[in-house]
């Protein structure tokens, strides 16, 4: 049994992660904001599940995960993120700090104190998120994209200097996913990007829960500092 650390585990992509980790026997550390969700995420991980309501970009709140990463991490997984869009030209400082400290900023600082209780246990993984977005920018993201592109720069980084104390650390981009964070695109644009993706369709959640799976397990025991995209083909 191992100990997965999930950041945004209360919906989407992050409740799929910890959903595919629970069924196969870990033990849940689950981080999101304060939510009404802390009910039904009890009802479905009734047991082995531990819940911090936390904004990851909260100073005052980073001990309680450290305390809590102390007593034992395996896998730590950086899913926690925002988007903030609009055109650079309208684009507004507090969104471009927000999206920055959620979805890069905290990925730093987590994946610093993780790694430092892996390094003394001997080993871990480290698994991050990015987006195909990174790859060629897009349209009103510039905050986003900046993001992910960061991301997928940080991990091949932490893979070169952490691979000598046995910790992985890989970045999946995933491609449009139906979760609450695309919800809110208008129908016709969805319609769009299933006609640009060679396999037809949308992404599920289960589809990158599954690549988190594997990228943390034994079988991908020599693979570190790469970017698996999760797209159905849109990038290609
Ligand atoms: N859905 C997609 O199509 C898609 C595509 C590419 C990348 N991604 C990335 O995958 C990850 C998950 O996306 P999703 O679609 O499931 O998003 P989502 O909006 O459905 O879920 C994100 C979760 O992160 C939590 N969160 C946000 N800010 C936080 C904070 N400060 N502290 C703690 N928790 C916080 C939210 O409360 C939410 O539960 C994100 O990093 C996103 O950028 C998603």
């Amino acid at each position: 049994m191992k100990r997965i650390f999930i950041t945004g585990a209360a919906q989407g992509i992050g409740r799929e992660v910890a959903k595919r980790f629970w069924e196969n026997g870990h033990e849940l550390v689950l981080i999101d904001l304060p939510s009404l969700k802390e009910s039904e995420l009890q009802d479905q991980f009734p047991e082995r599940m531990e819940y911090i309501q936390a904004d990851i970009t909260s100073l005052e709140l980073r001990p309680l995960i450290e305390d809590e990463m102390k007593k034992g991490i395996d896998v730590l997984v950086n899913n926690a993120g925002v988007t903030r869009d609009s055109t650079l030209l309208k684009m507004e400082e507090k969104d471009w700090d927000l999206v920055v400290d959620v979805n890069l900023k905290s990925v730093f600082i987590l994946s610093q104190m993780a790694a430092k209780v892996m390094k003394e246990a001997g080993g871990g993984v480290i698994l991050n998120a990015a987006s195909v977005v990174a790859h060629n920018g897009n349209f009103g993201q510039a905050n986003y994209v900046a993001t992910k592109a960061g991301v997928i720069g940080m991990t091949k980084t932490m893979a070169k200097e952490l691979g000598k104390n046995k910790i992985r650390v890989n970045a999946i981009a995933p491609g449009f996913i139906a979760t609450p964070m695309v919800s809110k695109m208008p129908e016709k644009v969805i319609a769009m990007m299933e006609g640009k993706t060679p396999l037809g369709r949308m992404g599920k959640p289960e589809d990158i829960a599954n690549a988190y799976y594997f990228l943390a397990s034994d079988e991908a025991s020599f693979i570190t500092g790469t970017c698996l995209n999760v797209d159905g083909g849109i990038v290609i």
